[in-house]
């Protein structure tokens, strides 16, 4: 079983899973992620990587245990909330500890809609949505790349921008991502929140989320939500700043994991060529789509 330990010298290889990349384990078990069983009392947490799905979690749980902070310790984000495609040779798998969790679940993916295994829609689980604007999803992706080896190399910056422009990354295109899960959203349970407004207003935000989860809080406990979710209380909180996976496998020293948790980040990155070439390929990849609405390059 030797060679089917992760060696966390290398990075783990790629592969596709319809035409969508993947890590390549995710691939090799992609029979058991399709047929997945969810159950209806679920809730699913789904992003494209970087668009504050770890944000999100803690909002959350912190929810779900009505600002309960000494319960969200229990246990760091990635284990409180099983992500189902996360394959890692040697580790338990998402699956496994999806399946292992007792009932009610929180769960996590990065899946396009359609890659979703389709016992979520039919058990009309809970399905929170979270998409971020491209540019600064671009740049926190490609440095998450350089610090994480589960990922492939991320290459150059300019290297790095041609990948994602063209879909050549981990969990594929983030347009079709994001007009996938916006166009399902109406005949499903989801509830589509932006990043952008959660750092605009998180109180609003969090209410939102608890109002779809189905709790009532009081203005206190919103407000302690509020503080323990605020960007430099998660950054200091070992139970969500995924300081806790080995330095093998995230090397924080590299790049943080709660790195920088800004909208706008993207202008100390993109040339001034880039961004016309990136609005460019935008403007024609979301011609067909409101959602472009939500996205103001500030
Ligand atoms: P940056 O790299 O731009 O800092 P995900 O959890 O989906 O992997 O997303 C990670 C991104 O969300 C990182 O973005 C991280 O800093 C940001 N983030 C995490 N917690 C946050 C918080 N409490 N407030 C704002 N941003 C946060």
């Amino acid at each position: 079983m030797e060679d089917l330990k992760f060696d966390s010298t290398k990075r783990l290889a790629v592969d596709y899973v319809e035409g969508i990349l993947q890590p390549k384990p995710t691939c090799d078990t992609w029979d058991q992620i399709w047929n997945f069983q969810a159950r209806p009392d679920d809730l699913l947490i789904s992003t494209y990587p970087k668009a504050g799905t770890t944000w999100t979690q803690e909002m959350v749980d912190l929810i779900q245990n009505e600002g309960d902070v000494d319960r969200s310790q229990r246990a760091p984000t990635h284990e409180r909330f099983p992500f189902i495609e996360l394959i890692i040779p040697g580790l338990e798998s998402g699956l496994e500890q999806a399946n292992a969790t007792p009932s009610p679940r929180a769960l996590k993916t990065h899946l396009p809609i359609h890659l979703l295994p389709p016992s979520f829609l039919e058990n009309n689980c809970k399905i929170i949505y979270v998409a971020r604007n491209p540019k600064d999803s671009m740049v926190s992706y490609y440095h998450f790349h350089r610090m994480n080896k589960g990922l492939p190399d991320p290459g150059t910056w300019e290297e790095f921008f041609e990948s994602f422009l063209a879909g050549k990354v981990c969990w594929g295109p983030w347009y079709d991502h994001v007009k996938g899960w916006w166009d399902a959203k109406d005949q499903h349970r989801i509830l589509y929140l932006f990043y952008e407004d959660m750092k605009r207003n998180p109180k609003h935000e969090i209410q939102k989320l608890a109002a779809f989860i189905g709790k009532s809080l009081d203005d206190k406990v919103l407000d302690k939500i509020v503080h323990h979710t605020s960007f430099d209380v998660m950054k200091q909180n070992p139970m969500a700043n995924y300081t806790s996976v080995p330095v093998e496998f995230m090397n924080h020293s590299i790049s943080p994991f709660l790195r920088k948790g800004t909208v706008g980040d993207w202008k100390n990155h993109f040339t001034v060529a880039q961004n016309d070439r990136f609005d460019e390929d935008y403007k024609q990849k979301m011609a067909d789509t409101i959602l472009t609405s939500h996205f103001q390059f500030l």
